[in-house]
C-alpha cells in the first residue's frame, strides 16, 4: 500500500535512510517533511519499506529523495512508489526535475523507466565518503502531453 508519510513513520524511514545514505538525512529533516512536502511511504503488512519525498513548487515539482530498504530492492516497489507518488502531486506538475549522483546506475535506470531525460550535469555536487566528489545528473519529466513533445 501506497500513502502519505506521517510523523509515526518517520523511525523507520530515517533507518532505511541510514542503510542506504553515505550522508543521510536525519530524523529532524523527514519529520519537517511529513508537513512541508508531499512525502509517502510503500508498506507491506505494516512496516515501511521505502518512501518518497516531493516539493510540489508552482507547477513543477522536485524529487528530493526516495528509497527502497536494501532487502526489499529489486522487485519493483521503487517504480510503484514512484510512479504512486507523482500521480498523487496536487498541483498536476508540467514538470518533475531531480538530481542524481552520476554513480547511482540503480536510480539513474529507475528514474529512465518513469520517463526521465537527462537535461545537464551539475560538476562535483556531490561529496563523497573519500573525501572526493562526484557530478549530479539533472533529470526532467515532462508531464503534460505539450511538453513532453519536445523531448520525443
Ligand atoms: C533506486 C531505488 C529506489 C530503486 O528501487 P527498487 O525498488 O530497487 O527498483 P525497482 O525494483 O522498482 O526497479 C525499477 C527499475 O529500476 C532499475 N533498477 C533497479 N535496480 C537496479 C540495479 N541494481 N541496476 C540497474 N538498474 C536497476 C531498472 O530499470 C528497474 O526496472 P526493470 O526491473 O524493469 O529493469 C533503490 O535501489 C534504492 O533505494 N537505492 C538507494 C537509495 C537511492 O539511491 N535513492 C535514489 C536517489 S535519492
Amino acid at each position: 500500500m501506497i500513502r502519505l508519510m506521517n510523523a509515526a513513520d518517520v523511525p523507520a524511514v530515517a533507518e532505511i535512510e541510514k542503510l542506504v545514505q553515505s550522508h543521510p538525512w536525519s530524523k529532524k529533516q523527514f519529520e519537517d517533511a511529513v508537513n512541508a512536502y508531499q512525502s509517502t511511504v510503500i508498506e507491506e503488512n505494516g512496516e515501511v519499506l521505502g518512501f518518497c519525498i516531493l516539493q510540489p513548487v508552482l507547477d513543477e515539482a522536485n524529487l528530493l529523495l526516495m528509497a527502497i530498504h536494501p532487502s526489499q530492492q529489486g522487485k519493483g516497489l521503487g517504480y510503484e512508489l514512484l510512479e504512486a507518488s507523482i500521480a498523487m502531486l496536487k498541483n498536476n506538475p508540467v514538470q518533475i526535475f531531480l538530481e542524481v549522483r552520476e554513480s547511482n546506475t540503480a536510480a539513474v535506470k529507475l528514474y529512465e523507466k518513469s520517463d526521465f531525460h537527462q537535461i545537464d550535469l551539475r560538476k562535483n555536487y556531490y561529496p563523497k565518503p573519500d573525501g572526493k566528489r562526484e557530478h549530479a545528473i539533472i533529470m526532467v519529466k515532462a508531464c503534460s502531453d505539450d511538453f513532453s513533445k519536445l523531448f520525443n
